[in-house]
């Protein structure tokens, strides 16, 4: 298999938004537009991870919809089970209300909240000991990619799961490339460097899994209904994790529908 027969992911993270009428009414939205002009669930699997609040509620409201979409959580603890934890929220508890999905290692927890590696690798091992399924997300700064460091630092952050992912859980880790200079600046890398970070990326998973040329490796930053076809079109780019895009209903379904026929 090659990474463009991959299916294509489109993920939505919602961060931290929007208040509930809104979200309401955005899921709303966005389930009239996947009536009016469908995707086919087996052309892009569609994921969508709001607050952990409206965890639950959003997938009651998108079990109408007319094909599956998938809810993600956008954290998780690092303590596992359940417990005197306050605040937290584990893997098994996730499961336990059927949120299958959940991001790990976005560039805002690890700088905004100082998740390190050890704590990642904490998440990471017990969500999947508990049958969620990751997008692990990695990326570099715009001062390590200006001094030549970006492949370094991103298949670094790669490596640092190996030591907690046993050789089949690599078939539930989807990764998402998300340059940090790129995030919720209205700057994307270029589709042309996009694509060879995420060929060394594929390339580095490959000596370190068996799943390493199935896995699903997705670009963020900046993506919008305007770059999706272009970054779609590039052979190692399998999807999206959208930020600010997937606030609007219209954008959100223009990406998906980009990935679903470019692929
Ligand atoms: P953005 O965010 O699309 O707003 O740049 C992407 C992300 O942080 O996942």
């Amino acid at each position: 298999m090659s990474g463009s027969t991959i299916t294509p992911w489109v993920v939505g993270n919602w961060k931290m938004n929007p208040m509930q009428a809104d979200a309401q009414q955005l899921i709303q939205d966005f389930k009239s537009l996947l009536q009016a002009h469908p995707i086919d669930e087996s052309s892009c699997y569609i994921g969508v991870a709001p607050i952990t609040l409206a965890l639950t509620t959003t997938q009651t409201a998108l079990s109408s919809a007319n094909r599956m979409v998938y809810t993600v959580a956008q954290d998780l603890s690092r303590i596992a089970a359940t417990g005197a934890y306050t605040g937290e929220v584990s893997a098994e508890l996730l499961k336990d209300s059927q949120i299958n999905f959940v991001l790990i290692g976005h560039s805002e927890r690890r700088e905004i909240f100082g998740e390190s590696a050890q704590v990642l690798n904490e998440k990471m091992k017990n969500a999947l000991n508990a049958g969620l399924t990751v997008i692990y997300c990695v990326g570099e700064s715009l001062e390590q990619r200006e001094s030549g460091q970006a492949e370094q630092v991103v298949l670094q952050q790669i490596c640092d799961i190996a030591t907690v992912v046993d050789s089949e859980q690599w078939q539930n880790i989807v990764i998402a490339y998300e340059p940090i200079w790129a995030i919720g600046t209205g700057k994307t890398a270029s589709p042309e460097d996009a694509q060879a970070m995420h060929a060394q990326i594929r390339e580095g998973l490959s000596q370190i899994t068996t799943y390493g040329q199935s896995m699903a490796i997705l670009y963020g930053g900046s993506v919008k209904p305007e770059n999706a076809v272009e970054l779609a079109a590039c052979p190692d780019i399998n999807g999206a994790l959208v930020g600010g895009a997937s606030l609007n209903a219209e954008s959100f379904h223009k990406i998906a529908h980009a990935f679903a026929n470019t692929k």
